[in-house]
């Protein structure tokens, strides 16, 4: 029973951002339960890699350049998958970046760069892989990346703070849209993992406040996400779960002082 409830076998899931740290680890995670993965990401050779460690778990594995901020691309990307694995069941929404720029400093050009990355993409993989999945009557699972900034705002991060926000209205506002078709909308809602987008913004001191801030006082693995993709992928484990925005966290949010 407890295998049934988690498996993923014959589901077939589109991973952007997937060259990336978290989003790598999240693919492999679902590999291990029993899925295909297709690999989006910017950085194709960071994708092939993953698609390729996946492909050694005994997975069928595809990874393709796409630049999630044009809906062409994701359009074709879709047309890949489809051609490739005749469905799609999974969608997660990883890509991201970020910046540390005073308020007063960011220009309209980071604005638009960090928000069409962070949450414009978000919009366009659910509309162009949504449709896909009620059209198909599948049902299907899609799960957005959030942040500990999504929340109060942390310092700093003032326009991903903005796009994260957004990340949790577009979660919650198709899971009741996409709700009548069974396909679920959840996000995952990281602490902190050091990664490539945020290796700029992880100063000595900024790690110090985290820590403070953190009660299990140490920075997450990426492994310690794939728990909760699996069962948030699963339609059976979270059958009845759409809109819930799951905090992996080390209890970061539930600190004030
Ligand atoms: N690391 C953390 O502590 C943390 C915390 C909360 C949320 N997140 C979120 O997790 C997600 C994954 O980030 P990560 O920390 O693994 O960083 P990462 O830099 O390792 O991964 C981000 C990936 O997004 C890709 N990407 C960037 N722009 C893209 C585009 N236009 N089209 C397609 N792909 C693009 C990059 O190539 C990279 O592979 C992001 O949404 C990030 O905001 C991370």
């Amino acid at each position: 029973m407890y295998e049934d409830l988690f498996s993923l076998n014959d589901k077939v899931a589109a991973v952007i951002g997937g060259g990336g740290v978290l989003a790598g680890e999240m693919a492999l995670g679902l590999a291990s339960a029993g899925a295909d993965v297709s690999v989006l990401d910017f950085n194709l050779e960071n994708a092939e890699k993953k698609a390729e460690a996946v492909r050694s778990l005994g997975r069928r594995a595809q990874a393709l350049k796409v630049d999630a901020t044009r809906r062409d691309e994701l359009e074709s990307a879709l047309e890949a998958i489809l051609k490739e694995f005749g469905h799609v069941d999974i969608l997660i929404n990883a890509a991201g970046i970020n910046s540390a720029t005073p308020f007063f400093e960011i220009t309209e050009e980071e604005w638009h760069k960090i928000l069409d990355v962070d949450l414009k993409s978000v919009f366009l993989a659910c509309q162009v892989f949504g449709k896909q999945m009620v059209e198909a009557g599948r049902g299907g699972s899609i799960i957005n990346i959030s942040s500990a900034s999504s929340g109060p705002p942390l310092s700093k991060v003032f326009t991903y703070s903005v796009a994260k926000g957004g990340v949790n209205q577009i979660t919650m506002f198709l899971a009741r849209e996409f709700a009548p078709y069974k396909v679920r909308v959840n996000a995952i809602l990281p602490g902190f993992f050091p990664a490539e987008q945020n290796r700029k913004v992880l100063t000595p001191e900024r790690v110090e406040q985290i820590m403070k801030h953190t009660p299990m006082n140490r920075f997450g693995e990426p492994s310690e996400l794939v728990g909760v993709t699996i069962f948030l992928a699963s339609d059976k484990a979270a059958s009845f779960v759409t809109g819930a925005i799951v905090r992996v966290d080390g209890g970061f949010m539930a600190m004030t002082i």
